[in-house]
């Protein structure tokens, strides 16, 4: 039987459901039983939420993905017959190497170790495991259910074979995996994120423009195409193809990028202005904050629909 295990916070409870939904069983491991569960009753209420709301993922009820979840206190009971263990402890080294270090004794050869890290290297959390050849980060995004990418990041150790099953695996659950052929600070994502948070912060502070119209930009602009083709193809559809974008825009481009100014410090004047921009927006109380994080579920969930609908179209 393909069963799968993870840790219960937020983003373990987030892939939970998202194996659920692909038909896999899926076993929680956490410290603490009251951890498990308030986790399968968050998971039965979204799901629930879902089903009502007609954005249940997967051919099966809510009731059917729900008998596919399990809970375990045990670690050694938890991986028993795993093939594919997606750890989702805290984003603390000592702590995850500590978890990797266990599983690495009481695991076989043929499961998959992959951790959700958002910023840990691959080399910092997996060298020296007799299992380095398994293991793997599979780095999600915030929230899984609605965002499909999950970026692949191997340790140079790693054997090809655990790409390619973890790869072939991410697409069955219906994410959205992509490879990263080493590893690098931030991966993919991240580094794309900063570089458009460094240069936002820059504007706001040299008072080109305000907070809130600095996120116009990207969420009425340039956010409006990228949730369906990304920068690469973006340059190809703006001119004749690629080569001629270059030959048309490489001067302008390199003139703005030499503009950019330093790495900014996400501290001072700068964060006060920002800070308060945001705060008058959206109370940084639990009330405003999740209501607001209700809003951008919902917003992503009929994008996720969109898309759909714009792909069998
Ligand atoms: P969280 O704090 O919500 O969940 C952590 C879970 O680990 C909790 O259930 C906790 O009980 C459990 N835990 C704590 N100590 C433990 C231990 N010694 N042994 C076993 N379990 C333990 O954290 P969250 O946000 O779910 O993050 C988990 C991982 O996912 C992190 O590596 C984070 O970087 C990554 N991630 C988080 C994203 C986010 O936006 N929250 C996005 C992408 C990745």
């Amino acid at each position: 039987a393909d069963i799968y295990f993870l840790f219960s916070g937020l983003i373990g409870r987030s892939w939970a459901m998202v194996f659920a939904a692909g038909g896999f069983k899926v076993k929680l491991y956490d410290i603490a039983q009251p951890q498990l569960t308030g986790a399968l009753e968050s998971i039965r209420k979204q799901m629930k939420e879902l089903e009502k709301s007609g954005f249940l993922k997967g051919a099966l009820s809510a009731e059917q993905q729900l008998a596919l979840i399990s809970v375990c206190t045990d670690l050694k009971a938890a991986v028993e017959g795993a093939t594919f263990i997606q750890e989702c402890t805290p984003e603390k080294l000592e702590l995850k190497k500590k978890i990797f270090s266990q599983l690495d004794l009481i695991v076989g050869d043929n499961v998959i170790l992959s951790s959700s890290t958002s910023c840990l290297l691959p080399s910092k959390l997996f060298t020296g495991l007799k299992h380095v050849k398994q293991c793997i980060v599979s780095h999600p995004v915030n929230p899984p259910y609605f965002v499909p990418l999950v970026e692949i990041v191997p340790h140079p150790e790693t054997d090809r074979s655990t790409v390619e099953k973890t790869y072939a695996l991410m697409k069955k659950i219906g994410q959205s995996p992509v490879k990263l052929n080493r590893e690098i600070e931030g991966f993919a994502l991240n580094r794309l994120q900063y570089a458009v948070i460094s240069e936002a912060w820059r504007l706001v502070g040299e008072g080109v423009i305000s907070p809130t119209d600095l996120d116009l930009v990207m969420s009425d602009g340039l956010g409006m195409r990228y949730a369906f083709i990304g920068p690469l193809e973006t340059m190809h559809l703006n001119a004749e193809g690629i080569s001629n974008y270059c030959e048309r825009y490489d001067e302008g481009m390199r003139l703005v990028l030499n503009t950019f100014g330093p790495v900014p410090e996400f501290s001072g004047e700068i964060e006060r202005k920002i800070s308060q921009a945001m705060s008058e927006k959206i109370p940084v109380v639990p009330k405003d904050l999740d209501a607001r994080r209700k809003w951008r579920d919902e917003c992503l969930t009929g994008l996720a629909k969109l898309k759909k609908q714009m792909k069998s179209d």
